[in-house]
């Protein structure tokens, strides 16, 4: 088993910071690369390692392909990076197979869209509350070089208690890197699938920049893994994947109650409920409906030890199309369903979620029955996850699996959670004996309001980055 170099590797990746509720986004843009590379410098004994973990508060750095650029990155450096990475999360193909079109387009977001300012630096400060928070961030802020760096947004997040704003319990489900230990055999995957040059789970190392000694001056890059003779510039990093996404509580409480009034037109919120975890695959306390099919369990909130194929191959209890089944489908993939091979071709897409919510809670009862204000506040996920291969994780999941209508045997549906549905809205089926369910005219609960891709650098090449210009 690979050892992995903890000290090298930002704390994100080891750790959601659960404890550390309070959270910011800083979104940046370079102004000066010289400026910028000073202050850099001057955060990599700041930011939280993987082996330093956080005390109450943490703060991790990424740089999106034209942030890079801008601090004079090598051209033949940018190119080493990963298709997705260099073309951004924005090109017309990649909105297609997102399903970032009409209401979703970048063209309406709030950041990383075509017509925002560039984003070129990701900051994530993290806090025990929101007062030092508060405190870290004036102080991080007094950093910034004038005419160097410049903060375009920021991004705050909410602590609504380990739930997302549907209700549910959420970050249950993670996959554990071999190299950091501690997880069970369904989750634990090879070092590579998150870590950039360590080997993945086809034994190979994914797309990053290596280059020549030559071009690290200072020589501060660990070498290719690989044996090249080279540098690694990606050792220790990870690409990460931002969407802003926001959620459409009252719109989505609001279409479950109507869906399952009683016959007299009363709201029946026990079978509301029951849709809504049909949907999601676990009840609201997190128990998954394969071990809990019939009412919620708390016992087994955090219950992660389970597959499909034999507990629940038709989906009576889970259905096919429910957001936890599509996003990790864990034993039910072909060719032989059921089967170690399955795991192992499941273990090629899974993601390291870090996400966070955003906007003030609303409970179910108020969703349904309390009038919209009008400046009913945004509320949602910043949606946050690593992965070693932007395309065979992230984008598979959410194109292949979220967004097909076809996946494993349905003909016409989308994830009901996060899928983009069409103007006469989606279908979500409940497999079941002897008729199944359809549920009609879904409307879209989650749509896109920004995002980018980055790339988490190791500290290493955060230091290498920091001397660019000088
Ligand atoms: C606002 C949007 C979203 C909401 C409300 C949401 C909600 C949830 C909930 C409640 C869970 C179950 C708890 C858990 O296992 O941690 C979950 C699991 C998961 N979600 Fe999402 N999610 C959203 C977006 C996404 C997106 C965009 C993706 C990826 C493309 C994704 C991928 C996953 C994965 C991989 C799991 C774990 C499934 C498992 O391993 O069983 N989610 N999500």
């Amino acid at each position: 088993m690979e050892t992995v170099e903890r000290e090298d590797i930002q704390g994100i990746v080891a750790t959601g910071y659960g404890k550390l509720v309070a959270a910011y986004y800083l979104l940046l843009a370079i102004d000066d690369p010289r400026l910028t590379g000073s202050w850099l410098a001057s955060q990599t004994t700041v930011i939280t390692t993987a082996r330093t973990g956080p005390g109450t508060d943490a703060l991790n750095v990424a740089f999106t392909h034209a942030g890079l650029r801008r601090l004079g990155l090598s051209p033949d450096a940018l190119a080493g990076f990963s298709d997705e990475f260099v073309e951004g999360m924005c090109t017309p193909h990649r909105s297609r197979i997102l399903g970032d079109e009409d209401d979703n387009s970048p063209e309406h977001w709030r950041w990383g869209g075509p017509t925002t300012t560039p984003v070129d630096v990701l900051v994530m400060l993290f806090a025990s509350d929101n007062g030092l928070l508060e405190d870290r961030y004036r102080a991080m802020v007094s950093t910034l070089p004038s005419g160097g760096l410049r903060e375009i947004d920021r991004l705050d997040t909410s602590n609504i208690g380990m739930r997302e704003h549907f209700g549910f319990a959420d970050g249950i489900s993670q996959p554990v890197l071999q190299g950091l230990g501690g997880g069970g055999p369904m989750d634990t995957v090879a070092t590579g699938e998150f870590l950039l040059g360590y080997r993945n789970e086809y034994g190979l190392y994914t797309a990053r920049p290596t280059f020549s000694r030559e071009l690290d001056r200072r020589h501060v890059l660990p070498s290719d893994p690989s044996d090249s003779k080279q540098v690694d510039l990606g050792r220790n990093g990870s690409y990460l994947v931002f969407r802003q996404l926001r959620q459409d509580v009252r719109g989505f409480w609001r279409f479950l109650d109507g869906a399952t009034k009683r016959p007299d037109g009363a709201s029946d919120p026990g079978t509301r409920t029951h849709l809504a975890a049909k949907m999601v695959g676990r009840w609201p306390s997190g128990a998954p409906l394969v071990k809990a099919p019939d009412r919620d369990d708390p016992q087994l909130a955090s219950a992660n030890e389970f597959g499909y194929f034999n507990a629940d191959r038709l989906g009576f209890a889970c259905p096919i199309g429910a957001h936890i089944r599509r996003s990790n489908p864990r034993d039910s993939l072909d060719p032989n369903p059921g089967s170690a091979s399955s795991l192992e071709v499941n273990r090629r897409h899974r993601l390291l979620r870090r996400g966070r919510e955003y906007g003030p809670g609303l409970t179910p009862e108020e969703a349904v029955s309390s009038p919209v204000a009008p400046d009913d506040p945004e509320r949602g996920l910043h949606f946050i996850c690593l992965n070693g291969n932007v395309s065979r994780q992230f984008e598979f999941i959410q194109h292949t699996w979220a967004n097909d209508p076809r996946f494993n045997g349905l003909y016409d549906d989308h994830d009901p959670i996060t899928g983009p549905h069409t103007p006469s809205g989606a279908t979500f089926t409940m497999q079941a004996h002897p008729a199944r369910k359809r549920i009609r005219g879904l409307p879209q609960f989650v749509s896109a309001r920004g995002g980018a891709y980055f790339f988490l650098p190791g500290i290493r090449a955060v230091r290498y980055l920091s001397g660019l210009t000088t």
